[in-house]
């Protein structure tokens, strides 16, 4: 880690908005911490980071 790096930080990551804006953080740099209430549902964040 260094001091450019971008950072964010994305609630409800499992679908939808939370899901397309984590896929697009980190296609643009962006190391992304993203949270889901339930990891069962982590498959499709886990197939579009791929
Ligand atoms: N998609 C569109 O084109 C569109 C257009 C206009 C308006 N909207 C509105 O924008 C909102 C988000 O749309 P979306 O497509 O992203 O919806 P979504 O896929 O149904 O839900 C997005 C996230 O909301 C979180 N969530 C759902 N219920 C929750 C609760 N009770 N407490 C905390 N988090 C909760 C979930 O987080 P977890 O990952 O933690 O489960 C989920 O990942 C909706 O109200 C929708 O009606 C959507």
């Amino acid at each position: 880690m260094n001091g450019n790096e971008k950072i964010a930080l994305v609630t409800g990551a499992s679908s939808g908005f939370g899901l397309l804006i984590s896929v697009s953080l980190a296609r643009q740099g962006y190391r992304v911490v993203a949270t889901m209430r339930d990891l069962d549902r982590q498959s499709s964040l886990l197939q579009e980071a791929e």
